[in-house]
């Protein structure tokens, strides 16, 4: 498997390797967070990573590991702590040039059963290294924000700065760093860059435990050969975002000139795909591969908090970052495929 870095336009590629500074990846055990470090070790940087393991792997670092090879992976600095802690967060951003923030607490239904424990990670977690980033004078701070921000505004495609009411404890948490991360810009002069994230699916995207996403959790269903269960009538849709998209967007995001900084950002394809549709083409893309799922979805009660339909304008990421997707929701799940393939083989034969 190719490392991720080589899923990147070849300028970001030169960019990135033209830089001397260490960065910092929060989150570096769970999906997007590992992806930013084998990228980034892929491109001789030097990085530092922060994870309390909540809902990240330690089998995440151990395939960026293999993946990047000794030498990359000689640049990788672990840190097993908390945001939560503000020392913690002091110990990661020393010395750190570039600081992008991943790490909270995924999932709409989460946050509905568990709020305090969704505030206690994206919501305070956010502002000890807000503090912690400014306090040791970073380049750099790029923050996974998220689609749910937009709420209940029914206008498509979501732009930026039209924004309805939060719908979930989670969307709250992703609203309240934003609005965190504009008053830092204006009290202290400590710019952001917010990346509003779309569905963002591929490899080492864990499809186990109640509150997976979407895509891995049906390609493992399909794979095993159970009932896939569609939230609702299938006609939800979602712009999906494959992560070398994301991975993109957070290089280009740090990178940035001062000017395009304090704002935030759309990142996703611009393009809408209804969860029937997901269905079909991910039947038809396990069939390539030889494995035919044949059973028809389950349609269940619609999830609670979940924004009805979801699409982006990408266009101030495209002419401010420079952000141009490289990948289709097609060519993403193409990618994808052969991890969620040897994954879910694998953890058919561990006992
Ligand atoms: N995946 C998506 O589609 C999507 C969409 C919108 C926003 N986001 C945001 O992107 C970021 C990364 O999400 P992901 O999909 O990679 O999820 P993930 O769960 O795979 O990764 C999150 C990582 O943060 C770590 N973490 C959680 N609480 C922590 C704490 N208190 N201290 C240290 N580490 C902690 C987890 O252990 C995990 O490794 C999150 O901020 C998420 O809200 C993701």
């Amino acid at each position: 498997m190719a490392t991720l870095d080589s899923l990147l336009p070849p300028d970001l590629q030169a960019r990135v390797r033209a830089e001397t500074g260490a960065w910092l990846v929060t989150g570096a055990a769970g999906f997007i967070g590992s992806n930013l470090v084998e990228a980034l070790l892929g491109l001789g940087q030097a990085v530092v990573g922060l994870d309390n393991f909540a809902t990240g792997h330690r089998r995440n670092l151990d395939e960026v590991e293999q993946l990047v090879g000794p030498e990359a992976w000689s640049r990788f600095r672990f840190i097993e702590g908390d945001i939560r802690t503000i020392d913690d967060c002091r110990a990661a951003c020393a010395g750190v040039r570039h600081v992008l923030h991943q790490a909270a607490l995924g999932s709409v239904p989460r946050s509905i059963e568990d709020p305090l424990a969704t505030h206690a990670a994206n919501a305070t977690g956010f502002i000890n290294m807000l503090v912690a980033a400014r306090d040791a004078g970073v380049a750099s701070f790029t923050y996974a924000a998220s689609s749910s921000t937009y709420g209940d505004e029914p206008s498509l495609p979501k732009v930026e700065d039209r924004i309805g009411r939060a719908l979930s404890p989670y969307a709250a948490t992703k609203l309240f760093d934003e609005i965190y991360a504009e008053v830092f810009a204006r009290c202290y002069g400590f710019k952001s860059v917010g990346l509003r994230y779309f569905n963002v699916f591929g490899r080492r995207q864990d499809p186990e435990g109640a509150y997976a996403a979407v895509i891995p959790q049906w390609i493992a269903t399909m794979i095993r050969g159970e009932d896939v269960f569609i939230n609702g009538d299938g006609e939800t849709t979602r712009d999906f975002c494959h992560v070398a998209n994301a991975v993109q967007a957070n290089l280009l995001a740090a990178l940035s000139t001062d000017e395009h900084r304090d704002l935030v950002y759309n990142v996703a394809v611009g393009q809408r795909t209804s969860l029937n549709q997901l269905f079909e083409g991910l039947v038809q893309q396990l069939a390539a591969e030889n494995l035919h799922y044949d059973r028809p979805p389950v349609h269940r009660e619609f999830r609670a908090g979940d924004v009805r339909h979801s699409l982006a304008d990408i266009s101030r990421a495209a002419t401010r970052l420079g952000y141009v997707p490289t990948h289709t929701l097609v060519q993403g799940l193409g990618e994808a495929m052969p991890w969620y393939l040897g994954f879910i083989a694998q953890q058919a034969r561990s006992p």
